[in-house]
């Protein structure tokens, strides 16, 4: 309990000194963007199209999950927008790393395919659902760090205008799903649905620590860019 709360203040204290050097550079904020991009179109959005996917979700899981998929493709196309404003015009491949954690995950829930009546859709959307908590946690971040620099600047952002948009979605997106976890399955079924999301939460704690110190070099690497450019 305590290594976890160490692990998770480490990740949070690196990310927020990373946002925090983001401000005022292109590119460092552009990169920065582009992950978020990552989160949108790839974790977030592959997780929920899985969750539609699997066999016969109820009709009230499908038109739940249609609209935060119309919202998810709203959120990229306003993280690209602003990536264009920042003179960032493609986005890369998700990296590896983010692959190996998906496949972690996938690998980690195998063993519960079978352990719910409603089926594997309650697995699937257990990781649609770790998802989300986690945007709600990288969009309150960052919007914390852009507030505290317009408190102190006295001017509106124009990142966190869109960071603020997308985080009052995720917000939405993550109750949506945690209570639609909590309707699939049956009452006999809650303590392998507690030990399912434990698992997920799990593997993307075990990959945060590493993949702050990544966002924490990149970012660092294109602020100081940006800095030599401009003295
Ligand atoms: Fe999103
Ligand atoms: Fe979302």
């Amino acid at each position: 309990m305590i290594m976890r709360e160490l692990q998770r203040r480490a990740v949070d204290g690196i990310k927020r000194h990373a946002l925090t050097m983001s401000i005022g550079s292109p590119r460092a904020e552009a990169h920065i963007l582009e992950e978020y991009l990552w989160s949108e179109e790839s974790a977030e959005s592959d997780a929920l199209r899985q969750t539609l996917g699997a066999a016969a979700p109820p009709r009230w899981l499908s038109k739940l999950l249609d609209r935060q998929l119309a919202d998810e493709r709203r959120h990229a196309q306003l993280l690209r927008a602003r990536m264009a404003e920042l003179g960032a015009a493609t986005a890369r491949p998700l990296p590896a790393i983010a692959r190996a954690k998906l496949w972690w995950i996938e690998r980690a829930c195998a063993p519960y395919a079978g352990s719910f009546a409603a089926g594997p859709v309650v697995v699937l959307l257990a990781i649609a659902a770790q998802f989300e908590a986690t945007g709600v946690r990288m969009f309150g971040r960052h919007l914390g760090v852009l507030e505290e620099h317009e408190r102190a600047s006295g001017a509106s952002h124009p990142t966190a205008e869109v960071v603020r948009a997308i985080l009052a979605d995720e917000r939405r997106h993550a109750k949506s799903c945690a209570a639609a976890l909590e309707r699939l399955v049956l009452d006999e079924e809650r303590a392998a649905l507690a030990e399912l999301r434990e698992r997920i939460a799990t593997v993307d704690r075990s990959f945060g620590v590493t993949l702050a110190l990544g966002f924490w070099a990149l970012t660092a690497t294109n602020a100081l860019r940006d800095r030599g450019r401009a003295s």
